[in-house]
């Protein structure tokens, strides 16, 4: 078989190990792999590249993806030009790795080509999964951030907001804020109540000299609206989060004369080497969706679910996003440790 391989939406540390272990694996079992370069833009520029084994060895341990991505281009409104570009490729399948964008981009041509999902983003919020590669990653950064911002914090008595990524869910926060052991953590889908916020801030002051706050882009205070720092036009989900550590710092070195700063972790979160969980995790999948490629198990995805790597629907992903309850074990973990109000 000739499989053709894409990766497409933003990076997220892993991509690259799943570019290597698809790879090795269908070559082993003397079929063609080919990749297309930009995600969707690879399609409707014909821009493609033959993969061999020396293309893809030690590719894992990279941040980035080998074949590129991006998350500007959708097929919308494009169909019969992506369609006929599609079909020039003369894949027998192709095995795309990206989140819901890529999926409902790619759910029109199942009739042209059949497909194989590989779920990812580091926001870690795609339904169906128990988790998406680069999650570990980005919540590592955010932790050594939050660890090495208290040395600072607290020498100049200052409050700390770090704004870390994760669009609408606070998973990325929650999980780098509690492993961080960060003052406080503050959530997309918990609204910010301002008030409670500064009385708080002010009754941990007195423990601490300085404090570190971890702050979703999505999160908001209660009654305003999450932040927007630009629009993509043409991107699948358009709207682009952030301001919100600036904001709240503004606020609450107004309200209580402390020294407030922001710090923005941006694709820091998104641009570095692998942590081993998400190489592991990586190495299963990519095996996994060659695996249903060579099997021809098409128009279904790779997860986890309970530990174990499973397949499923791709319209799994088409669900709303999971976004952080209040009864995850993870929330109740950080009231214990007083870091969620
Ligand atoms: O969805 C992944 C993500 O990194 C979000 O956490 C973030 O809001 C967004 O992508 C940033 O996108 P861009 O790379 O276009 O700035």
């Amino acid at each position: 078989m000739k499989i053709g391989l894409l990766t497409g939406g933003g990076d997220a540390p892993g991509l690259n190990g799943i570019i290597e272990a698809v790879t090795k694996t269908l070559l082993h079992h003397g079929h063609d792999v080919v990749g297309l370069c930009d995600g969707f833009e690879g399609v409707f520029n014909q821009n493609i590249k033959q993969l061999n084994l020396k293309d893809v060895e030690g590719l894992h341990a990279m941040a980035g993806t080998l074949l590129g991505t991006s998350n500007k281009t959708g097929t919308k409104g494009r169909e019969d030009e992506f369609r006929s570009q599609l079909k020039k490729l003369r894949l027998d399948v192709l095995i795309a790795a990206g989140g819901d964008g890529t999926f409902r981009g790619l759910s029109d041509f199942s009739q042209d080509i059949p497909l194989i999902g590989v779920p990812k983003t580091i926001d870690n919020d795609l339904p169906g999964t128990d988790v998406t590669f680069g999650f570990d990653t980005a919540c590592t950064v955010v932790q050594e951030a939050i660890e090495s911002l208290k040395a600072t914090a607290d020498a100049h008595r200052r409050i700390f907001f770090v704004e870390t990524m994760g669009r609408t869910a606070g998973w990325i926060a929650l999980r780098g804020g509690l492993t961080g052991y960060a003052d406080l953590i503050l959530l997309p889908e918990f609204p910010i109540q301002i008030k409670q916020l500064i009385t708080v801030v002010k009754e941990k002051l007195k423990k601490s000299r300085g404090l570190v706050i971890c702050v979703a882009e999505g999160a908001h205070i209660s009654g305003e609206k999450v932040l927007v720092q630009k629009i993509v036009e043409g991107s699948p989900q358009a709207e682009r989060y952030g301001g919100i550590a600036h904001h709240l710092a503004t606020l609450v070195e107004q309200e209580t004369s402390e020294e407030c700063r922001h710090v923005v972790l941006g694709h820091l979160q998104r641009s570095r080497f692998p942590t081993t969980a998400d190489r592991m995790l990586t190495l299963s999948m990519g095996v996994e969706a060659a695996r249903m490629a060579i099997e021809k198990d098409f128009n279904k995805a790779v997860v986890t679910l309970d530990g174990k790597i499973k397949r499923v629907p791709i319209e799994t992903f088409f669900a709303p996003v999971k976004e952080v309850q209040a009864q995850h074990e993870w929330v109740q973990l950080a009231r214990e440790l007083e870091m969620m109000i």
